[in-house]
Protein backbone atom coordinates (compact mmCIF):
# COMPACT_ATOMS: atom_id res chain seq x y z
CA UNK A 1 0.00 0.00 0.00
CA UNK A 2 2.15 3.35 -1.00
CA UNK A 3 1.76 6.71 1.41
CA UNK A 4 -1.31 8.05 -0.78
CA UNK A 5 -3.60 5.31 0.27
CA UNK A 6 -2.41 5.34 4.05
CA UNK A 7 -3.42 9.06 3.65
CA UNK A 8 -6.32 8.57 2.42
CA UNK A 9 -7.36 5.42 4.92
CA UNK A 10 -6.23 7.64 7.81
CA UNK A 11 -8.22 10.32 6.47
CA UNK A 12 -11.43 8.52 6.34
CA UNK A 13 -10.64 6.69 10.17
CA UNK A 14 -10.27 10.56 11.29
CA UNK A 15 -13.54 11.64 9.68
CA UNK A 16 -15.28 8.54 11.17
CA UNK A 17 -14.00 8.97 14.54
CA UNK A 18 -15.45 12.57 14.81
CA UNK A 19 -18.37 11.74 13.38
CA UNK A 20 -18.99 8.92 16.08
CA UNK A 21 -16.95 10.61 18.91
CA UNK A 22 -19.61 11.46 21.38
CA UNK A 23 -20.69 7.88 20.93
CA UNK A 24 -17.20 6.21 20.70
CA UNK A 25 -16.67 8.09 24.06
CA UNK A 26 -18.54 5.99 25.83
CA UNK A 27 -17.42 2.36 24.52
CA UNK A 28 -14.57 1.81 27.58
CA UNK A 29 -17.16 2.17 29.92
CA UNK A 30 -20.03 -0.26 28.46
CA UNK A 31 -21.10 -2.99 30.25
CA UNK A 32 -20.99 -7.14 29.25
CA UNK A 33 -23.82 -8.64 28.02
CA UNK A 34 -25.19 -10.85 30.83
CA UNK A 35 -26.56 -13.50 28.82
CA UNK A 36 -23.88 -15.48 27.60
CA UNK A 37 -21.94 -17.73 29.07
CA UNK A 38 -18.34 -16.52 31.22
CA UNK A 39 -15.53 -17.70 32.44
CA UNK A 40 -14.63 -17.41 35.81
CA UNK A 41 -11.71 -19.74 36.91
CA UNK A 42 -9.67 -23.00 35.87
CA UNK A 43 -11.14 -26.02 36.84
CA UNK A 44 -7.89 -26.92 38.85
CA UNK A 45 -8.40 -23.13 40.55
CA UNK A 46 -11.24 -24.20 42.81
CA UNK A 47 -10.12 -27.39 45.28
CA UNK A 48 -11.92 -27.69 48.62
CA UNK A 49 -11.88 -24.41 49.93
CA UNK A 50 -14.49 -22.13 48.56
CA UNK A 51 -13.17 -19.67 46.06
CA UNK A 52 -13.86 -16.25 45.22
CA UNK A 53 -14.22 -14.49 41.96
CA UNK A 54 -16.13 -11.34 40.54
CA UNK A 55 -17.37 -11.08 37.27
CA UNK A 56 -18.46 -7.68 36.32
CA UNK A 57 -19.11 -6.00 39.27
CA UNK A 58 -20.72 -9.25 40.59
CA UNK A 59 -18.98 -11.10 43.92
CA UNK A 60 -19.20 -14.41 43.29
CA UNK A 61 -18.30 -17.78 45.92
CA UNK A 62 -17.61 -21.17 43.87
CA UNK A 63 -17.31 -24.38 45.97
CA UNK A 64 -17.61 -27.39 45.14
CA UNK A 65 -20.84 -29.96 46.99
CA UNK A 66 -20.50 -33.45 48.04
CA UNK A 67 -20.25 -34.52 44.84
CA UNK A 68 -17.61 -32.93 43.86
CA UNK A 69 -20.34 -30.52 41.53
CA UNK A 70 -19.83 -26.51 41.44
CA UNK A 71 -22.29 -24.21 43.20
CA UNK A 72 -21.73 -20.49 42.20
CA UNK A 73 -23.84 -18.30 44.75
CA UNK A 74 -23.30 -14.48 45.96
CA UNK A 75 -20.39 -13.88 47.93
CA UNK A 76 -22.07 -11.77 50.76
CA UNK A 77 -23.47 -13.11 53.85
CA UNK A 78 -26.45 -11.87 54.46
CA UNK A 79 -26.16 -11.75 57.74
CA UNK A 80 -23.05 -9.66 58.36
CA UNK A 81 -22.01 -9.31 54.30
CA UNK A 82 -18.86 -10.46 54.51
CA UNK A 83 -17.20 -12.47 52.58
CA UNK A 84 -18.55 -15.98 52.53
CA UNK A 85 -15.57 -17.24 50.33
CA UNK A 86 -13.58 -16.47 53.79
CA UNK A 87 -15.59 -19.50 55.08
CA UNK A 88 -15.53 -23.32 54.56
CA UNK A 89 -17.57 -26.24 52.97
CA UNK A 90 -19.35 -28.68 55.15
CA UNK A 91 -20.90 -31.60 53.28
CA UNK A 92 -22.93 -29.23 50.50
CA UNK A 93 -22.92 -25.96 52.86
CA UNK A 94 -21.26 -23.37 52.69
CA UNK A 95 -20.61 -22.03 56.05
CA UNK A 96 -19.38 -18.24 56.69
CA UNK A 97 -16.37 -17.98 58.77
CA UNK A 98 -18.44 -15.28 61.25
CA UNK A 99 -20.52 -17.01 63.08
CA UNK A 100 -20.55 -20.05 61.25
CA UNK A 101 -24.19 -19.86 59.64
CA UNK A 102 -24.71 -22.32 56.78
CA UNK A 103 -26.25 -21.95 53.65
CA UNK A 104 -27.50 -24.35 51.30
CA UNK A 105 -26.60 -24.88 47.45
CA UNK A 106 -29.61 -23.58 46.45
CA UNK A 107 -28.64 -20.22 48.62
CA UNK A 108 -31.46 -20.70 51.10
CA UNK A 109 -29.93 -20.41 54.96
CA UNK A 110 -30.22 -24.01 56.50
CA UNK A 111 -28.21 -23.62 59.64
CA UNK A 112 -27.34 -21.37 62.49
CA UNK A 113 -25.24 -23.00 65.52
CA UNK A 114 -26.73 -20.71 67.96
CA UNK A 115 -30.15 -21.19 66.82
CA UNK A 116 -32.24 -21.28 70.20
CA UNK A 117 -35.40 -23.70 69.98
CA UNK A 118 -38.07 -20.64 69.84
CA UNK A 119 -36.50 -18.97 66.95
CA UNK A 120 -36.40 -19.71 62.88
CA UNK A 121 -34.50 -19.47 60.61
CA UNK A 122 -34.12 -16.38 58.31
CA UNK A 123 -35.32 -16.49 55.24
CA UNK A 124 -32.82 -14.67 53.10
CA UNK A 125 -31.77 -16.70 49.91
CA UNK A 126 -27.95 -16.17 48.62
CA UNK A 127 -28.37 -15.29 44.64
CA UNK A 128 -27.31 -18.65 42.91
CA UNK A 129 -25.65 -18.74 39.25
CA UNK A 130 -26.42 -21.15 36.26
CA UNK A 131 -22.65 -22.94 36.25
CA UNK A 132 -21.46 -25.77 34.71
CA UNK A 133 -17.57 -27.40 34.90
CA UNK A 134 -16.67 -28.39 31.47
CA UNK A 135 -13.48 -28.36 29.38
CA UNK A 136 -11.23 -27.59 31.95
CA UNK A 137 -13.01 -24.26 32.99
CA UNK A 138 -15.90 -22.97 35.06
CA UNK A 139 -18.37 -20.93 33.23
CA UNK A 140 -20.90 -19.09 34.58
CA UNK A 141 -24.16 -17.63 33.29
CA UNK A 142 -24.46 -13.96 35.14
CA UNK A 143 -27.89 -13.29 33.00
CA UNK A 144 -31.63 -14.56 32.76
CA UNK A 145 -31.45 -17.86 34.69
CA UNK A 146 -33.90 -18.99 31.79
CA UNK A 147 -31.74 -17.96 29.28
CA UNK A 148 -28.58 -20.12 30.31
CA UNK A 149 -29.70 -23.48 29.44
CA UNK A 150 -30.64 -22.51 25.35
CA UNK A 151 -27.70 -19.83 25.08
CA UNK A 152 -24.68 -22.44 23.80
CA UNK A 153 -21.62 -22.21 25.58
CA UNK A 154 -18.47 -21.67 23.47
CA UNK A 155 -16.87 -24.98 24.46
CA UNK A 156 -13.16 -26.12 24.13
CA UNK A 157 -13.22 -29.57 22.61
CA UNK A 158 -9.43 -29.62 22.10
CA UNK A 159 -8.93 -29.29 26.24
CA UNK A 160 -9.47 -33.00 26.62
CA UNK A 161 -8.90 -34.47 22.95
CA UNK A 162 -6.01 -36.65 22.75
CA UNK A 163 -4.97 -35.24 18.80
CA UNK A 164 -4.25 -31.89 20.91
CA UNK A 165 -2.05 -30.46 23.22
CA UNK A 166 -2.88 -27.77 25.13
CA UNK A 167 -1.07 -24.95 26.96
CA UNK A 168 -2.95 -21.82 29.15
CA UNK A 169 -2.37 -19.30 30.94
CA UNK A 170 -3.87 -16.22 32.71
CA UNK A 171 -4.11 -12.64 31.75
CA UNK A 172 -5.13 -10.29 34.20
CA UNK A 173 -4.91 -6.98 32.36
CA UNK A 174 -5.99 -3.74 34.17
CA UNK A 175 -8.00 -2.39 31.15
CA UNK A 176 -11.37 -2.47 29.67
CA UNK A 177 -12.55 -5.64 28.28
CA UNK A 178 -12.83 -3.93 24.60
CA UNK A 179 -8.97 -3.10 24.46
CA UNK A 180 -8.02 -6.89 25.07
CA UNK A 181 -10.80 -8.11 21.89
CA UNK A 182 -9.51 -5.58 20.52
CA UNK A 183 -5.77 -6.68 20.58
CA UNK A 184 -6.57 -10.02 19.73
CA UNK A 185 -8.31 -9.48 16.43
CA UNK A 186 -5.48 -7.10 14.91
CA UNK A 187 -3.18 -9.44 13.83
CA UNK A 188 -1.03 -6.50 12.58
CA UNK A 189 -0.12 -6.00 16.51
CA UNK A 190 2.63 -9.01 15.76
CA UNK A 191 5.02 -6.24 15.64
CA UNK A 192 4.88 -6.03 19.08
CA UNK A 193 6.28 -9.38 20.05
CA UNK A 194 9.09 -10.49 17.57
CA UNK A 195 10.43 -13.76 16.99
CA UNK A 196 7.89 -15.01 19.41
CA UNK A 197 4.81 -14.51 17.21
CA UNK A 198 3.44 -17.43 15.36
CA UNK A 199 2.79 -15.98 12.16
CA UNK A 200 4.22 -13.08 9.99
CA UNK A 201 3.45 -10.37 7.18
CA UNK A 202 -0.41 -10.75 7.85
CA UNK A 203 -2.98 -9.20 5.32
CA UNK A 204 -6.25 -8.79 5.95
CA UNK A 205 -8.72 -10.19 3.14
CA UNK A 206 -11.99 -10.85 4.52
CA UNK A 207 -14.20 -9.36 6.93
CA UNK A 208 -17.57 -10.74 8.50
CA UNK A 209 -19.59 -9.81 11.37
CA UNK A 210 -23.40 -10.11 12.67
CA UNK A 211 -24.95 -9.53 15.57
CA UNK A 212 -23.08 -12.46 17.65
CA UNK A 213 -19.67 -12.66 15.82
CA UNK A 214 -16.94 -10.73 13.66
CA UNK A 215 -14.70 -13.39 11.77
CA UNK A 216 -11.43 -11.64 9.99
CA UNK A 217 -9.34 -13.39 7.72
CA UNK A 218 -5.33 -12.67 7.11
CA UNK A 219 -3.76 -14.78 4.51
CA UNK A 220 -0.62 -14.91 6.34
CA UNK A 221 2.70 -16.54 7.31
CA UNK A 222 4.11 -18.72 9.63
CA UNK A 223 7.13 -19.82 11.08
CA UNK A 224 6.15 -23.33 12.56
CA UNK A 225 5.24 -26.64 10.66
CA UNK A 226 4.26 -29.16 13.05
CA UNK A 227 5.07 -32.39 11.23
CA UNK A 228 7.83 -33.83 12.64
CA UNK A 229 8.02 -35.07 16.33
CA UNK A 230 10.34 -32.89 17.02
CA UNK A 231 8.78 -29.79 15.37
CA UNK A 232 8.31 -28.37 18.99
CA UNK A 233 12.00 -27.23 18.99
CA UNK A 234 11.45 -24.50 16.62
CA UNK A 235 9.53 -23.02 19.66
CA UNK A 236 13.37 -23.03 20.69
CA UNK A 237 15.56 -22.80 17.74
CA UNK A 238 14.51 -19.95 15.49
CA UNK A 239 17.39 -21.15 12.48
CA UNK A 240 14.55 -24.37 12.04
CA UNK A 241 11.89 -22.28 11.40
CA UNK A 242 10.57 -21.64 7.96
CA UNK A 243 8.23 -19.20 6.54
CA UNK A 244 5.38 -20.88 4.74
CA UNK A 245 1.70 -19.30 3.41
CA UNK A 246 -1.16 -20.32 6.12
CA UNK A 247 -4.35 -18.72 6.54
CA UNK A 248 -5.03 -17.08 10.07
CA UNK A 249 -8.65 -16.70 11.32
CA UNK A 250 -9.56 -14.52 14.40
CA UNK A 251 -13.54 -14.87 16.09
CA UNK A 252 -14.65 -12.35 18.37
CA UNK A 253 -17.34 -14.96 19.34
CA UNK A 254 -19.20 -12.90 22.04
CA UNK A 255 -17.78 -12.64 24.61
CA UNK A 256 -15.03 -14.77 23.69
CA UNK A 257 -12.09 -14.83 20.86
CA UNK A 258 -10.91 -17.98 18.72
CA UNK A 259 -8.56 -18.12 16.22
CA UNK A 260 -6.94 -20.56 13.98
CA UNK A 261 -3.36 -20.71 11.69
CA UNK A 262 -3.52 -23.27 9.15
CA UNK A 263 -4.51 -26.80 10.43
CA UNK A 264 -1.94 -26.86 13.34
CA UNK A 265 -2.78 -24.36 16.07
CA UNK A 266 -6.04 -23.22 17.78
CA UNK A 267 -5.62 -20.96 20.30
CA UNK A 268 -8.88 -19.07 22.59
CA UNK A 269 -9.15 -16.54 24.50
CA UNK A 270 -11.74 -16.99 27.30
CA UNK A 271 -13.36 -14.00 28.61
CA UNK A 272 -14.34 -12.97 32.32
CA UNK A 273 -14.47 -9.53 32.80
CA UNK A 274 -14.31 -7.81 35.80
CA UNK A 275 -15.49 -4.23 35.75
CA UNK A 276 -14.72 -1.62 33.57
CA UNK A 277 -10.59 -1.23 34.25
CA UNK A 278 -9.89 -5.01 35.20
CA UNK A 279 -10.14 -7.55 32.87
CA UNK A 280 -9.53 -11.40 34.01
CA UNK A 281 -8.87 -14.18 30.54
CA UNK A 282 -7.75 -17.54 30.08
CA UNK A 283 -5.37 -17.50 27.06
CA UNK A 284 -5.28 -21.04 25.52
CA UNK A 285 -3.13 -22.48 22.66
CA UNK A 286 -3.24 -25.81 20.94
CA UNK A 287 -1.08 -27.60 18.65
CA UNK A 288 -2.55 -30.28 16.82
CA UNK A 289 -1.07 -33.80 15.98
CA UNK A 290 -3.44 -34.91 13.42
CA UNK A 291 -0.42 -35.38 11.34
CA UNK A 292 0.65 -38.34 13.34
CA UNK A 293 -1.72 -41.59 12.72
CA UNK A 294 0.69 -43.21 14.12
CA UNK A 295 0.81 -42.03 17.41
CA UNK A 296 -3.14 -42.08 17.21
CA UNK A 297 -2.95 -45.87 16.84
CA UNK A 298 -0.76 -46.45 20.27
CA UNK A 299 -2.60 -47.33 23.42
CA UNK A 300 -4.63 -44.70 25.18
CA UNK A 301 -2.50 -45.10 28.37
CA UNK A 302 0.01 -44.03 25.95
CA UNK A 303 -1.39 -41.20 24.25
CA UNK A 304 -2.53 -40.06 27.51
CA UNK A 305 0.68 -39.81 28.79
CA UNK A 306 2.11 -37.93 25.87
CA UNK A 307 -0.50 -35.33 25.93
CA UNK A 308 -0.07 -34.72 29.70
CA UNK A 309 3.78 -34.91 29.29
CA UNK A 310 3.86 -32.05 26.77
CA UNK A 311 0.41 -29.67 28.44
CA UNK A 312 1.51 -26.48 29.28
CA UNK A 313 5.04 -26.48 27.45
CA UNK A 314 4.08 -23.19 25.14
CA UNK A 315 3.04 -21.82 28.60
CA UNK A 316 6.10 -19.73 28.98
CA UNK A 317 5.94 -18.31 24.93
CA UNK A 318 2.02 -17.55 26.42
CA UNK A 319 3.52 -15.59 29.29
CA UNK A 320 5.75 -13.88 27.24
CA UNK A 321 3.04 -12.71 24.85
CA UNK A 322 0.65 -11.53 27.80
CA UNK A 323 3.32 -9.40 29.69
CA UNK A 324 4.15 -7.60 26.23
CA UNK A 325 0.44 -7.37 25.48
CA UNK A 326 -0.66 -6.34 29.04
CA UNK A 327 2.08 -3.39 29.09
CA UNK A 328 0.49 -1.94 25.71
CA UNK A 329 -3.22 -2.34 27.11
CA UNK A 330 -2.88 -1.14 30.09
CA UNK A 331 -1.34 2.39 28.37
CA UNK A 332 -4.29 2.46 26.35
CA UNK A 333 -6.28 2.04 29.52
CA UNK A 334 -4.25 5.19 31.38
CA UNK A 335 -4.33 7.40 27.80
CA UNK A 336 -7.55 6.68 27.89
CA UNK A 337 -8.47 7.89 31.04
CA UNK A 338 -6.56 11.05 30.61
CA UNK A 339 -7.83 11.93 27.10
CA UNK A 340 -11.27 10.57 26.67
CA UNK A 341 -12.26 12.34 23.98
CA UNK A 342 -9.16 11.24 21.88
CA UNK A 343 -9.92 9.31 18.71
CA UNK A 344 -6.89 8.36 16.95
CA UNK A 345 -6.55 6.87 13.44
CA UNK A 346 -6.83 3.24 13.05
CA UNK A 347 -6.53 1.42 9.92
CA UNK A 348 -7.35 -1.82 10.22
CA UNK A 349 -11.35 -2.47 9.77
CA UNK A 350 -11.41 -5.52 12.12
CA UNK A 351 -11.50 -2.69 15.35
CA UNK A 352 -14.42 -0.79 13.81
CA UNK A 353 -16.75 -4.40 13.65
CA UNK A 354 -15.19 -5.45 16.88
CA UNK A 355 -16.59 -1.86 18.46
CA UNK A 356 -19.62 -2.26 16.75
CA UNK A 357 -20.35 -5.69 18.06
CA UNK A 358 -19.40 -5.05 21.76
CA UNK A 359 -22.21 -1.69 21.67
CA UNK A 360 -24.73 -4.13 20.00
CA UNK A 361 -24.15 -6.82 22.67
CA UNK A 362 -23.68 -4.22 25.96
CA UNK A 363 -26.12 -2.55 25.05
CA UNK A 364 -28.94 -5.37 23.81
CA UNK A 365 -32.48 -5.22 25.56
CA UNK A 366 -31.94 -8.03 28.20
CA UNK A 367 -34.78 -10.47 27.59
CA UNK A 368 -37.10 -10.94 30.09
S1 LIG B 1 -21.62 -12.63 58.98
FE1 LIG B 1 -21.91 -14.57 58.12
S2 LIG B 1 -22.63 -15.71 59.76
FE2 LIG B 1 -22.46 -13.76 60.57
FE1 LIG C 1 -0.44 -10.03 21.38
Amino acid sequence: MDLIDLQALTAVAEDNGQAEESQAKSLRGLGINPNHWYVVAQSQELGAKPLGVTLWHQPIVLYRDRQGQVVAVEDRCPHRQVKLSEGTVEGDHLVCAYHGWQFAPDGRCAHIPYLEPQQKLPTCRLRRYPVKEQDGFIWLFPGEVALAEVRPLLGVPEWDHLNFIGSSAVIDVQAHYSFLIENLMDMYHGHLHGAAQVWANPVLSNLHGDDQRVHAHYDAESYYRIDKLWSATQLLIPALRQLHPEPLDVYYHYPHWVATLGKDFKLYCLFGPVDETRTRAYLLHFTSLQQFPKLHQTPLPVRRFFKKSFTNSASFVLRRLIREDVLMLEQEQQAFVAHPSYRGPELNRTLMAVQKLIRQQATAPQEA
